[in-house]
């Protein structure tokens, strides 16, 4: 296997990277753009910890080949701050103590800013069930979703 060289955008900024044909975008991120945000939580798709956005959409990083990002726009939770402030979920998770250990609140965070986009305003039960692919192994999820949805209350009114 040749190594080939991939440009993308991370996080606004240009980047070129040597992959190989099997490298998975989550190890790029992490070991190569030593952004360390996005977690490695199962490797196989089924805990979301991993989550970044690939042209605006939520994708779990873990199951993504780096060659495929070739020309798309890859943000990560590093990438979701807008001149030093910090995106309205970002702070409702701080207010709402909705970080807990932390472990998955990145992957939590992308999902959930990838819903508001789509559905500014959802129940509590969209909420739920947009979440659902992402697993919180330490607390829970009460001040999860409460936290969602009062990032969603503030950015409507
Ligand atoms: S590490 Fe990607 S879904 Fe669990
Ligand atoms: S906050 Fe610890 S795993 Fe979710």
């Amino acid at each position: 296997m040749k190594p080939q060289v991939i440009r993308f955008t991370l996080n606004g900024e240009q980047r070129e990277v040597s992959v190989y044909p099997n490298d998975l975008l989550l190890n790029v991120i992490r070991d190569r753009e030593h952004l360390t945000g996005t977690k490695y939580g199962c490797g196989i798709g089924e805990c979301g910890t991993c989550t970044v956005h690939i042209d605006g959409q939520p994708m779990l990083s873990c199951l993504v080949l780096a060659v495929s990002v070739e020309g798309r726009e890859v943000v990560t939770i590093e990438g979701l701050a807008r001149n030093g402030e910090l995106d309205p979920i970002q702070e409702a998770f701080l207010d709402h103590s909705a970080v807990q250990c932390g472990y998955c609140t990145p992957g939590m965070i992308m999902m959930g800013r990838a819903l508001l986009n789509e559905n500014p305003r959802p129940t509590e039960l969209e909420v739920r069930e947009f979440l659902r692919g992402c697993l919180c192994r330490c607390t829970g999820y009460v001040s999860i979703v409460r936290a969602m949805l009062a990032a969603a209350e503030k950015e409507t009114v």
